[in-house]
């Protein structure tokens, strides 16, 4: 069973993480490899493994399948100097005890639920909430804090880790059994892939992405204030106090939200705007531009100090960037960096929040490209993110 779901999600995978190659070309020689070994045990003795994945550039990705979390991701700058470029803890225990979400995979649902409620076809359900009175990243033990199955793969010019994990019917709240499957794939030519796809026996709310803080500067180099991003949005989701969307998909035009031409994350942060004033700096889902379904390009950022670049695109409608405004020097992580306010970023790939809430949502326009956030019995969700890392010599 595990053998032909792994082959089926490799034939999957591979199209989108090996780039073009003519017919005519020979083999690929295995130019990306991934290794394993222990990394440590839960309290109640569960064994954690580590997966690395390198390619020929440089770049090593090590992740863990407690949470599917990303520990580290090692980039060249400029210089060819290799750095690591997420926050995050040096040992299991970090993680264990307390963590903003860390490198995490964040399910069964992404970002925020309102009053933890939603209703499907006349039944309401009731959540985790474990913001306010919200449910935010999956509940209480989402799956950013459980074990996954984890195999890993090479194949040439490509080399990942497929993480499995089965939430049971009535998990944290929600309807349903949910089989999800979560692929890192690295390429020959620099890309991280993360392939999403999940089915359930019941209609239930899935938005899947992962929570890593960059600092492209190098973890625990100080704050992003002085990366430069762009993101491809127009328009984002207005929010309230809580972060709950109000419903107002509103322009970035004349805002310090507009990130349609480059600007530095910090230029703006404090300015005198209320959604910025709510949210404590950016913690807002952009809404994408885009004419119909399909990868886009969704975000650039480049860091002028080292010249590292990181672009996102995604089959997703909209990404929360969030510019690590709770990060407050309480949490002391790898090689004794403490993380203060605004030293990492994210960006969050995903379907809106609060979306099962929203009908309108991801919004009238995207439809039906985008529809509803309810999966179904006989349905397969299906998302894919792309990172791609770079420099700039500018
Ligand atoms: C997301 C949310 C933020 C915050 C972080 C975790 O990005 O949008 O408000 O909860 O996760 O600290």
């Amino acid at each position: 069973m595990r053998a032909s779901l792994l082959c089926l999600l490799t034939l999957c995978v591979l199209p989108l993480a090996c780039g073009e190659r003519g017919a005519g070309d020979s083999e690929p020689e295995a130019s990306v490899t991934v290794s394993s070994e222990p990394f440590g045990r839960l309290p109640d003795g569960t064994a954690v493994d580590l997966f690395t994945l390198r390619n020929e550039t440089g770049i090593e990705v090590r992740a863990i399948n407690y949470g599917g979390i990303i520990l580290s991701l090692r980039t060249p700058d400029r210089d060819g100097q290799l750095g690591d470029v997420v926050l995050g803890y040096d040992a299991l225990a970090g993680y264990l005890e307390e963590t903003p979400y860390f490198g995490a995979i964040v399910g069964r649902y992404g970002n925020r639920i309102a009053g933890g409620r939603f209703t499907i076809d006349g039944t309401t359900y009731a959540l985790a909430r474990n913001d306010g009175s919200n449910h935010l990243h999956g509940g209480i033990v989402g799956f950013d804090k459980v074990v996954w199955s984890a195999a890993p793969f090479e194949a040439g010019d490509s080399a990942g880790v497929i993480f499995l994990y089965r939430s049971d019917d009535g998990d944290e709240g929600y309807p349903g059994t949910l089989d999800v499957t979560v692929t890192y794939t690295l390429t020959a030519d620099d890309a991280l892939v993360f392939d999403y796809r999940a089915t359930t026996d019941a209609a239930t709310p899935v938005n899947l992405t992962q929570h890593t803080y960059f600092n492209l500067a190098g973890d625990g180099s100080g704050d992003v204030l002085d990366h430069v991003l762009t993101i491809e949005a127009d328009r984002y989701t207005a929010v309230d106090g809580a972060l709950i969307p109000t419903g107002a998909i509103a322009p970035v035009d004349g805002t310090p939200l507009d990130f349609t031409t480059p600007m530095a994350i910090g230029a703006r942060i404090d300015a005198d705007h209320e959604q910025l004033r709510l949210a404590g700096g950016y913690d807002h889902n952009f809404v994408l531009n885009r004419d119909g379904p399909g990868l886009v390009h969704a975000v650039h950022v480049v860091a002028p100090s080292t010249g590292r670049t990181l672009d996102v695109h995604t089959t997703e409608p909209g990404v929360q960037f969030y510019s690590g405004n709770f990060l407050d020097g309480s949490i002391t992580g790898k090689a004794g960096h403490v993380y203060h306010r605004r030293y990492g970023f994210c960006l969050e790939t995903q379907h809106f929040p609060d979306s099962p809430n929203r009908p309108a949502f991801p919004s009238t326009i995207l439809r039906p490209a985008f529809p509803s956030t309810i999966l179904r019995p006989g349905e397969e969700y299906r998302s894919t993110t792309v990172l791609r890392f770079g420099v700039s010599e500018e």
